[in-house]
Order: structure tokens, then C-alpha cells, then sequence
């Protein structure tokens, strides 16, 4: 039996870069990326070390490019420097001093427009208050907070003073807070009284309470006013944002920092068992960001640029606050849901600032299909030059829709893949440079040495699956696995001998496109063909009627493994059993026999994790006809959840 993963899936459409954009581009053609990619592997040190002097503003140069000690990586020694005066201050003596650094739109409508200069002056002041507060170098500082201009400014007055953050994601409940806090040993808390989400009031001061019961090391907690409901204070704990800011003035000296000082820990939700402290320190990760922002995004001064990931994602962290402020970008922040009051706000957004760059996840983008074209088609989006995705494997249909009725047919996308545990961008177009193909990541960013090997750790060859890996240390990497050195090793470096291993199976085409299959742990197995959840499931939704599928295997006493399909239709369609052979018989044509769902279950939602991740493993126990057992913390919303179990039909 073979180990290597099939493919069946066949993608010919491409789309090259126009003329007209690689002309004014970073990158202006697959030439000129080769060239800077072939060099920047044979020496990565002399690459993201001239990167590194160009790019970051340096108050000591380091001695050494990188200390590697299999698998403890340290980039920059003895180098010094600060983040957040690398993502402000250093924009504050030309013309970017008076440009909008971050534009606000709260869900009920309400805005804030800060430049360079009020929001440096606002993360000196903030700095000074958790100096106030007794926080220095190194404190662990968790922030729970809405979606709103001092998230950011939390971020980088830690940053500024050497505070290490932890940023908790405002839908997380308070058990998670509490594990949090208790797993990095925080001083304090940073939160808001609540913050908007579809018109309801998400109560962030109370979850902290509830979390803070019989808590003895939370020293202080800053409480942000922000919905105005009302809440507790607790006397002699905690305190309000506003009235701290009234004792302290705007003059914050940037801490110097070495480029291994720790700049956060973010805890990834982990499927299974506790969730994991990712860190990352501040040098390498800050190169990572702002390289690939530039680059990835094309970035020019004038562009209107939005991830619309929540900060407490790392895709907030990366690519709403520092690669795009130590670039001088204007970023976008808006609060709510994005169909909220109606399913065309992130059409209207764009439309009412102009965005010219737009970050999403194919998740939210299955959710505007779903929706209708209805509300994209009623606002001018003629803006928008770039599109993005990320975070899961994009389905091609997927993307021409958001390539067709969101870019008009004009604007690159730049699907990138990436992991929380990478820091920045790894694998990407660059939209100048690559041609592209719908529901491919394409080609590694420069420096970042990835490939497709079998169990062996031998590179496989084109169009056979394997397991993802990187072959080389890179700077934005995670250090470690926070107080848990052994975890760090054995979850990314014992898998396969002197690699990273992402967790993740692709294999590559003749081209030398990645293309990600799905976590190595869903591959499926039928009748000894090892197939990949996402071919399948790009089969299922290219149908007309489907709006998202997620594929699972169920244990079958003749094949090992039965191929079972959840798959939620668009708006306007019914289940039929007409239509689940249909769409059986659809797979088949499109991959093969062997990749034909033995079952497929109409479902009226899917189980997701708050970041918008499919949850299969939940989906493979109720395939099973099992109870639900695991951990469902991170599930969004547990009546989908109550509801598949009911759907046999
Ligand atoms: C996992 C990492 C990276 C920020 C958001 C998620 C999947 C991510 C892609 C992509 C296919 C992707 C992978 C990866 N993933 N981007 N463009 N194509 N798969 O961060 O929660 O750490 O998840 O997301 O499976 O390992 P994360």
C-alpha cells in the first residue's frame, strides 16, 4: 500500500499578472522572483540579513545573523531594537506623520480616524500607564478586547515598554481566559466593558470577572469604555482606561529590546488537548511581517488596506497591526459582523473608505456566495486593486466567484498559507510576478525553503502528495512552545528528521505549485487510495446547489475507510435525494470513482471553530454514529452541532 496521498483533482484555468500591474509592481515578473528565490535559498542568511538592514530601524545592529541549535533558532544576536518604534515613531518625520494610520468603523456606525502622530501619542500614553500599573519588561499582559483602535494601541504599548501580550480573542468564553492567564502567569488585564456584535452587546468585562473568581494573580485589570452596559468594579483592582490616561503625558522612550525578547504569546485553539502558547519574539517576527506585507500585498503609500481577521487571530497580529504599521500602511479596523444589519456591510465598507486591498478567509467568502450577489452587486467595489485569502485551502469555484464578482475580473488574488506557528506569510503569489491558479498558495516567499516529503523525509515527486514541510529555520518562526520546550520539539521537529513539519499534506505540480490537501490527520484512507479531504470537497462544492462541504472518513469493515460528506446548499436550494446522487455522481466525474461519497448528509451549518476552521474531527464522530466527546470549546455555534446529530435523512 502506498503512503503517498492521491490526486485526482485536475485545475487548468491560470490567471498571469497584467502587464500593466507588473509593471508598477515590487516583483515584475516569475523571472525576477526565481532569480531572488534561488538566491535567498542558496544563502537565507545573507538574504533576510540585508532585508533585515533595509527594512527595521535598528538602534544596535546585530552580530550574528542566526544561532541555530536544531531545533532553537536565534536571529539578529546582539541586535537591538524596538517594535513599536519600528511601527511608529520612525513614520513620524516625513509626510506619514499626518497620513490615517488606523481608519475605525464600530458595527453601529460610528468612526475614528487616528494618524501616525495621535496614534503614537496615544500608545506613549497607554505605554505610561501600565508603567503606572507596575507592568514592566517581560510581564505577561493579556488583552480581551472588541475590534476597535485600542486593541492596537494595547499591542504596541506592550510592545513599547518590553511587556510581553497575550491577545485572547473577544469570542472566547471565560474558561479560556482563565487558562490563559493561569498558563502564562499574566499581571493584568486589558478589556473593554463590551463591545458590538449583530446588534447585541458581547459582555467582555463580565467574562473577565467570571474568569478573575478566586484569582490571586491578576493584579490590575483596564477596562476600556466601550458599549457603556454596565458592569462591576471591583475596588482596588480594577480601573478605567480613560481615567489612566488622565495622569500620564505622551513622552514614552522605546524600550530597547534585544531581538529575542519574547513580543507575545498567542495560544492556538488546538483541535485536541490544551491549547498551545505560540511565542514569538520581536526582531525576526517583526522582518517576517512587514517583508511579506510589502511584498505579498504589493503594498503602495496610497493603498486602503484591510484584513478583516479579528486581532485575536495571528493573522490580526501580523497583518492588521505590525506588518502593515512598520510598512506606514493605512489599516482598516471595523468592529462587527459582516452581515450586520445586512449582509452587504463589508461591501459597503469597502465602497464608503475605498479599500484597495482586502484580506479575507474563503470561510467568510462561502458565506457571501451563499448569501447572494445580490449584496456585493449593489456597491461599487472598483476600488479594490488586490484580493487575499487564508486560512484554509480555497475551493476553486470559491475563487473565481471572489475573483469574478468581488475583483471584477481585475484584481489578482493572493492566496497565502501560513500558520500561527510561522508568523508571517510562507507560501504565496507574488501579484506582479506569479501566474495564478485558482485554489493554489503557488510558490514559497523568498527564504522559505518548503517542500513536499514522504515518511522518509525524501521529497516526492511532482503531483504526489506528502507531508508539508520547511526545510530551513526563518526568521518570523515560533520559538517555542511557551514553558513547554518539549512540546515545541516534538509537535514540529520529530516528525520528519531536521525539518519544520506544519502538520499540513500537499504535493506540488509540475510547475512547482503547492497545492495544501488538508491536515495530514484527515487524509482519508479508501481501499488503500490515501486521498485528501480538500479535493473532494472542491469537487462537491464546483455543483451549482452546494455552498460548503467538509469530508470525512467513517470506518468501513470492507474499504477501512468510507468517504462521508456534510454539505450545506446555497440559499435557494432544497435537499433531494435526487440531488445527493447527483452530487455523488459529480465527484465521480470530477475525481474518480474511488473518491465517490458512499453517504452524503445535507447539513444546515457546519461545525466551525470561531476562526472559521471546519471542525472534522467532530464531524468524524458524528460520521461514526459516535457521541461527541472531545473538547467543543472552540465550536462558534453548538446548535449546528445539536442539529447534525438529527440529520440522517
Ligand atoms: C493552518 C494554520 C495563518 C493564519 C490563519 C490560520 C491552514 C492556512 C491556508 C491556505 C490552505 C491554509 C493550514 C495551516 N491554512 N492558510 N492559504 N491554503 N490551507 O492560522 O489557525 O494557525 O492555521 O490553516 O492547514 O496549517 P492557524
Amino acid at each position: 500500500m502506498s503512503t503517498n496521498i492521491e490526486s485526482h483533482l485536475v485545475e487548468n484555468r491560470i490567471f498571469k499578472p497584467s502587464k500593466e500591474l507588473s509593471k508598477k509592481a515590487h516583483i515584475t515578473s516569475l523571472a525576477e522572483y526565481m532569480e531572488l528565490y534561488r538566491k535567498s535559498i542558496i544563502n537565507p542568511e545573507k538574504f533576510w540579513a540585508k532585508q533585515a538592514g533595509e527594512l527595521l530601524f535598528w538602534r544596535k545592529k546585530w552580530k550574528t545573523v542566526l544561532e541555530w541549535k536544531e531545533p532553537f533558532a536565534k536571529w539578529f544576536v546582539g541586535g537591538k531594537l524596538n517594535v513599536s518604534e519600528n511601527c511608529l515613531d520612525r513614520h513620524l518625520t516625513g509626510a506619514t506623520r499626518n497620513k490615517a494610520a488606523l481608519i475605525w468603523e464600530g458595527e453601529p456606525g460610528d468612526k475614528v480616524t487616528l494618524t501616525y502622530q495621535q496614534l503614537h501619542r496615544e500608545v506613549c500614553k497607554f505605554a505610561n500607564v501600565l508603567k503606572r500599573n507596575h507592568i514592566k519588561k517581560g510581564d505577561r499582559v493579556i488583552i480581551y478586547m472588541p475590534m476597535c483602535p485600542e486593541a492596537a494601541i494595547a499591542m504596541l504599548a506592550c510592545a513599547r515598554i518590553g511587556a510581553i501580550h497575550s491577545v485572547v480573542f473577544g469570542g472566547f468564553s471565560s474558561e479560556s481566559i482563565k487558562d490563559r492567564i493561569k498558563d502564562c502567569g499574566a499581571r493584568m488585564v486589558i478589556t473593554a466593558d463590551g463591545g458590538y456584535r449583530r446588534g447585541a452587546i458581547v459582555p467582555l468585562k463580565k467574562n473577565v470577572d467570571d474568569a478573575l473568581k478566586d484569582n490571586e494573580q491578576i493584579e490590575r485589570v483596564i477596562v476600556f469604555r466601550r458599549a457603556n452596559n454596565e458592569i462591576h468594579i471591583k475596588e482596588g483592582r480594577d480601573a478605567w482606561w480613560h481615567r489612566e490616561m488622565e495622569y500620564v503625558d505622551g513622552n514614552c522612550p522605546p524600550e530597547l529590546m534585544d531581538s529575542e525578547d519574547p513580543l507575545y504569546i498567542l495560544y492556538t485553539s488546538g483541535s485536541t488537548g490544551k491549547p498551545k502558547g505560540i511565542m514569538h519574539t520581536s526582531a525576526g517576527y517583526l522582518l517576517g511581517t512587514a517583508l511579506t506585507t510589502k511584498y505579498v500585498f504589493d503594498l503602495k503609500s496610497e493603498d486602503i488596506y484591510w484584513c478583516t481577521a479579528d486581532i485575536g487571530w495571528v493573522t490580526g497580529h501580523s497583518y492588521t497591526v505590525y506588518g502593515p504599521l512598520c510598512n506606514g500602511a493605512t489599516v482598516l479596523i471595523y468592529e462587527g459582523a459582516p452581515n450586520w444589519p445586512e449582509p452587504d456591510r463589508l461591501w459597503e465598507l469597502i465602497e464608503e473608505y475605498g479599500v484597495t486591498l482586502l484580506y479575507t478567509a474563503p470561510t467568510a467568502i462561502r458565506a457571501f456566495i451563499r448569501w447572494g450577489d445580490e449584496y456585493p452587486n449593489q456597491h461599487d467595489l472598483s476600488s479594490l486593486r488586490l484580493l487575499g485569502t487564508v486560512g484554509e485551502p480555497i475551493n476553486p469555484e470559491a475563487w473565481m466567484w471572489y475573483h469574478t464578482v468581488i475583483g471584477g475580473g481585475r484584481c489578482p488574488i493572493v492566496d497565502t498559507w501560513w500558520q500561527t506557528e510561522t508568523g508571517a506569510i510562507m507560501i504565496t503569489p507574488l501579484p506582479g510576478a506569479t501566474p495564478l491558479k485558482p485554489g493554489s498558495a503557488t510558490l514559497p516567499f523568498f527564504g522559505i525553503d518548503a517542500a513536499v516529503v514522504d515518511d522518509q523525509g525524501e521529497e516526492v515527486p511532482p503531483n504526489v502528495g506528502g507531508k508539508l514541510v520547511v526545510r530551513k529555520p526563518w526568521p518570523s518562526m515560533l520559538r517555542t512552545i511557551w514553558g513547554d520546550k518539549q512540546r515545541y520539539k516534538k509537535q514540529y521537529w520529530s516528525e520528519v528528521k531536521g525539518c519544520y513539519f506544519t502538520g499540513d499534506g500537499a504535493r506540488r505540480d509540475k510547475d512547482g505549485y503547492f497545492w495544501i490537501v488538508g491536515r495530514i490527520d484527515d487524509v482519508l484512507n479508501v481501499a488503500g487510495h490515501r486521498l485528501g479531504t480538500s479535493e473532494i470537497e472542491s469537487a462537491l462544492v464546483s455543483h451549482p446547489c452546494v455552498a460548503e462541504a467538509a469530508v470525512v472518513g467513517r470506518p468501513d469493515e470492507i474499504k477501512g475507510q468510507a468517504v462521508v460528506a456534510f454539505v450545506t446548499l446555497k440559499e435557494k436550494e432544497h435537499p433531494t435525494p435526487e440531488l445527493r446522487e447527483k452530487l455523488r455522481q459529480h465527484v465521480a466525474t470530477a475525481i474518480g470513482a474511488i473518491a465517490k461519497p458512499d453517504d452524503i448528509r445535507f447539513a444546515e451549518g457546519l461545525p466551525k471553530t470561531r476562526s472559521g476552521k471546519i471542525m472534522r474531527r467532530l464531524l468524524k464522530e458524528i460520521a461514526g454514529g459516535g457521541q461527541v466527546t472531545g473538547d467543543t470549546t472552540t465550536l462558534e455555534d453548538f446548535n449546528v452541532l445539536a442539529k447534525l446529530k438529527g440529520v440522517h435523512d
